[in-house]
C-alpha cells in the first residue's frame, strides 16, 4: 500500500505497538523478546488500521481506539506464529524473516503466542484505556474481540483448517473455514472501531458486512498469492498450501475462478459502505488495493 493516508496510520500504529510492548527488564526477558521480534517487523497492519479508521469515521478519537487496534495486531501476530509451527503449517518464513520458531525454538515460539494473546487484553483493559473509552465501551469491544479470536472464530477455523487438509471439501465449508480463520479477527477489528465510538447499530451493522467481505476476498487473495507469489516478494513461503494439501479456493475452483471471488467481493465490500457517504473513501481504495495486493 504506497498511499499517503494508509503509510501515515501505518506508522502511527508502529509507535503505538512499541510502546504498548516495551522491552521489559525482568529474569523472563527473553519472552519479550521473543514476542517482539513478530511483533515489531513490518506487518501491513491491515486490521488495527480497520479499528482506527471505523472509530474516526463513527466521530471517535485515535487515541482511545489506539490500544483496541494494538490488541488485534497482537492476536493476529500471535495467531501467526502457531500458524507457522511444525505442527500447523510448517512454515519457515514469516514477513521477510525467519519464524519465530526457527529463531527461538518451537516452546518459546508457542509461549510468544500465549503472551501475545494475554498481552491484547492486558493492553486494551488497561485502566488508561478503560478510563478513556468508558469502561462500557471498552467491556464491549475486548469481548467483540475475545469471542472473535476464540473457538467459534479464528481457532475454530484454523481447527476447520486443519480438518480439511488432504481432503476435497466444499465450497460452502472452505466459506465456512475462512470466514472463522480470517474474516473473524478482520470483522472484529471493524466493530471494535464502531464500539468504542459509541456508534449507532446501522453503522456496525455496515462495518461488519463489510469486513466480512473483505476478510473472506482476503484470504482467497492469500491463497492465489502462495500460488503466484515469490518468497522474495510476498516474505512468507510460497508453495505451501499445495504442499500441505490445504483446501483453498485455488484448489477447488482454480486460479481464474478464485479471481473473479475476489473481484466479486471486493465489490460487495464497498456496496456495504454507503451509510457513511465519501467519509468512506479510504476504505474503499483499502478494498481494491488489497483486492490487487502482490503481498
Ligand atoms: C496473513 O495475514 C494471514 C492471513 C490471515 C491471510 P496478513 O497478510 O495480514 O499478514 P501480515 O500481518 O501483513 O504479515
Ligand atoms: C492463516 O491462514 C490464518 C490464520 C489464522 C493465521 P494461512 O495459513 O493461509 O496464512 P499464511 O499464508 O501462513 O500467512
Ligand atoms: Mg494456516
Ligand atoms: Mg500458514
Ligand atoms: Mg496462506
Amino acid at each position: 500500500m504506497s498511499n499517503g493516508y494508509w503509510k501515515d496510520l501505518q506508522e502511527k500504529m508502529e509507535h503505538w505497538l512499541d510502546d504498548a510492548l516495551p522491552e521489559a527488564d525482568v529474569p523472563q526477558k527473553s519472552i519479550f523478546t521473543a514476542m517482539r521480534y513478530s511483533l515489531m517487523d513490518g506487518g501491513k497492519r491491515i486490521r488495527p488500521m480497520l479499528v482506527l479508521e471505523f472509530c474516526r469515521m463513527c466521530g471517535g478519537d485515535a487515541e482511545v481506539a489506539a490500544p483496541f487496534a494494538c490488541a488485534v495486531e497482537m492476536i493476529h501476530t500471535y495467531s501467526l506464529i502457531h500458524d507457522d509451527l511444525p505442527c500447523m503449517d510448517n512454515s519457515d518464513l514469516r514477513r521477510g524473516r525467519p519464524s519465530n520458531h526457527k529463531v527461538f525454538g518451537e516452546a518459546s515460539a508457542l509461549l510468544a503466542g500465549d503472551g501475545l494473546l494475554t498481552a491484547a487484553f492486558e493492553t486494551m483493559l488497561s485502566e488508561q484505556s478503560i478510563r478513556r473509552a468508558g469502561a462500557d465501551r471498552a467491556a464491549r469491544a475486548a469481548g467483540i474481540l475475545a469471542s472473535a479470536a476464540g473457538a467459534y472464530g479464528m481457532v475454530g477455523g484454523q481447527v476447520l483448517d486443519l480438518a480439511a487438509e488432504g481432503k476435497q471439501v466444499s465450497l460452502e465449508y472452505l466459506e465456512a473455514m475462512d470466514h472463522r480463520k480470517t474474516g473473524a479477527l478482520i470483522i472484529a477489528s471493524a466493530k471494535m472501531g464502531c464500539a468504542v465510538a459509541g456508534a449507532e447499530p446501522d453503522k456496525l451493522d455496515a462495518a461488519e458486512r463489510y469486513a466480512s467481505a473483505l476478510g473472506l476476498a482476503f484470504q482467497i487473495q492469500d491463497d492465489i498469492l502462495d500460488v503466484t507469489s515469490t518468497p522474495e516478494e510476498l516474505g512468507k513461503t510460497v508453495g505451501g498450501d499445495a504442499e500441505n494439501e490445504k483446501s483453498t479456493y485455488v484448489s477447488l475452483l482454480g486460479l481464474d475462478k478464485a479471481r473473479e471471488q475476489v473481484a466479486l467481493l471486493t465489490a460487495q465490500a464497498k456496496d456495504a459502505l454507503a451509510v457513511f457517504g465519501d467519509q468512506a473513501d479510504a476504505l474503499r481504495e483499502l478494498a481494491d488495493s488489497l483486492a490487487s495486493r502482490a503481498k
